[in-house]
């Protein structure tokens, strides 16, 4: 049995740890406020944001897995998660049993704006910091010598995590009209799946996109929905953008690498969280 480091043991973390020790593994989580971690992780209280001293970490670790959010959307935020924080988990963690190394990046990471499908070969040319830093993570990860596997991830969902949902039912969601924009979203079952599946697999590549493979129209997946929960359509604003641009993420390579997606669209994922079958 596997021993596994998730650093920044959150939303998608736990998820992992949880499916993880459920096949007997062992597993160690690290962040700032272990209370909250689910029994069965080995809680390390670290903040990653400081030199991390090797004691503090468990010896000869075979997998590493780096799913630490920034603790605000700014560019020092980011910075200081993406980038020191994986320098100094990469710095001292013990290498001598250690496989893997994988990584949580984002979408983020394209500029593309008008639709357009994109997978692992597109061009990555982020306007925004977000995207810029998280390309420069997936490069330090890259480069860590360990081999390495970053898998950007959409909008991620799920149990607690139903803003979308939230937002209809509330009436403060607005639809821009005018053209579609699509979603790229992530069940956070999935995010754990297909991190667990990309712990294990031989020969991985280094990159793989991991939203669920049926991006749809926000206004769509908006108005779906509204019509699930019995409340009227949100109406139209054209002011209503969502963050990340617009694009259609393509997860083929993530597929045909055998993995199957539990929730594979929104309608099965919303649908379920609703409790209405798709
Ligand atoms: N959310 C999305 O829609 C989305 C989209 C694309 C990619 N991603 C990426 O996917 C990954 C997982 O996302 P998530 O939603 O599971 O994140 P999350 O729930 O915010 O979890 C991140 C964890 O990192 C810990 N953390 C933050 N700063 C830390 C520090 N300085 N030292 C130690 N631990 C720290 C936090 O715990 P403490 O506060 O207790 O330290 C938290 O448990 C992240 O890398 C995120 O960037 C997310």
């Amino acid at each position: 049995m596997a021993r596994v480091i998730i650093a920044g043991c959150g939303y998608v973390g736990c998820a992992l740890a949880e499916r993880l020790i459920a096949r007997g593994h062992e597993v160690w989580g690290i962040r700032r406020t272990i209370a909250q971690l689910p029994g069965g992780i080995r809680g390390i209280a670290a903040d990653l944001a400081q030199p991390l001293r090797p004691d503090a970490l468990p010896a000869a670790p075979e997998y590493l897995v780096f799913t630490a959010g920034a603790s605000g959307h700014t560019e020092s935020a980011y910075r200081q998660a993406y980038i020191g924080g994986l320098r100094n988990l990469l710095d001292a963690v013990d290498r001598s049993r250690l496989k893997r190394v994988l990584f949580t990046s984002s979408t983020a990471v394209y500029a593309q704006d008008d639709g357009e499908w994109v997978d692992e070969d597109s061009p990555t040319a982020p306007v925004q910091f977000a995207g810029r830093i998280m390309l420069e993570s997936e490069s330090l990860v890259a480069a860590c010598g360990i081999p390495s596997v970053a898998l950007r991830l959409g909008g991620i969902y799920g149990p607690g995590r139903t803003r979308l949902i939230d937002s209809v039912r509330e009436g403060t969601a607005r639809i821009d009209e005018d053209a579609p924009r699509y979603l790229n979203l992530n069940h956070r079952d999935d995010c754990a799946g297909a991190l667990e599946h990309l712990m294990f697999l031989d020969g991985p590549q280094p990159l793989y996109l991991g939203s669920d493979p049926n991006p749809e129209d926000r206004a769509v997946i908006l108005r779906w929905i509204a019509d699930r929960l019995g409340v009227p359509h949100p109406p139209g604003d054209p002011a209503a953008m969502s963050r990340g641009g617009n694009k259609r993420c393509s997860s083929r390579r993530l597929v045909e690498s055998g993995y199957t997606f539990q929730w594979p669209s929104f309608r099965e994922g919303y649908g379920n969280l609703i409790g209405t079958s798709p």
